[in-house]
């Protein structure tokens, strides 16, 4: 089983995953958490050169390129070993996030960028994708306020308030299209009712 989470920028996912994995452990469940576009050693340089505020004038095209380069690496390193064994994978971000941020929010050609995903993923496709909707304004308040607490501030996150309303509603588009791969949680409510919703969720899909 392989379940994804996607949202746009403060959506909370990474603040989740964790207590999700230890519910689903509480529940019988091993689960193999992973984020990307992390995962591999060849993943983490591909992610510094993607948020290095060196790199100010990388192309959407560049950005959509190196997203596939470490994508590829994580499917064929981590991602499909752990499946072939009969793990539950559960991975912060995946394939949605380049459809979402670099063909909806950089408007790249929406056909020529899925081609590029399915052959970074050899066409491997989550089981079940959780969307951790929020409003946008709301998600970008909570990544001040992180950063304020120390978090990282990184090349993306000077992307502007329209390019991530494109992405938010990229997300909501990929959900009518495919909607029995997605589940959308609203992440706009309070975290311990967002959790109890996501472990509801997944507990459903994996007990199917
Ligand atoms: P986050 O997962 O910590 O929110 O941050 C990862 C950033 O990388 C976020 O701004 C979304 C961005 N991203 C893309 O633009 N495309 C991708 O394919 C992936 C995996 C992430």
């Amino acid at each position: 089983m392989f379940i994804t989470l996607e949202g746009p920028e403060g959506s909370g996912k990474t603040t989740h995953l964790p207590h999700l994995v230890e519910y689903l452990h509480e529940k019988g469940f091993t689960v193999f958490p992973t984020r990307e576009p992390g995962g591999t050693s060849i993943g983490e340089q591909i992610r510094e050169v993607l948020h290095s505020l060196k790199n100010a004038e990388m192309n959407p095209r560049t950005e959509t390129l190196l997203y596939q380069a470490a994508r590829a690496q994580f499917v064929e390193q981590v991602i499909r070993p752990r499946l072939e064994a009969g793990e539950i994978v559960i991975s912060d971000r995946y394939a949605d996030s380049t459809i979402a941020y670099q063909g909806y929010g950089h408007q790249q050609d929406l056909e020529q960028v899925r081609a590029l995903v399915n052959y970074a993923t050899g066409g491997l496709t989550p089981d079940l994708t959780v969307l951790l909707d929020v409003d946008v304004e709301i998600g970008l308040e909570r990544g001040t306020q992180r950063r304020a607490k120390g978090g990282e501030w990184n090349r993306l996150d000077a992307y502007q308030l329209e390019f991530h309303q494109r992405v938010r509603a990229g997300y909501l588009a990929m959900v009518k299209q495919e909607p029995e791969r997605w589940v959308v949680v609203d992440a706009g409510k309070g975290w311990d009712e967002v959790q109890q919703q996501l472990c509801a969720t997944i507990l459903k899909k994996l007990a199917k």
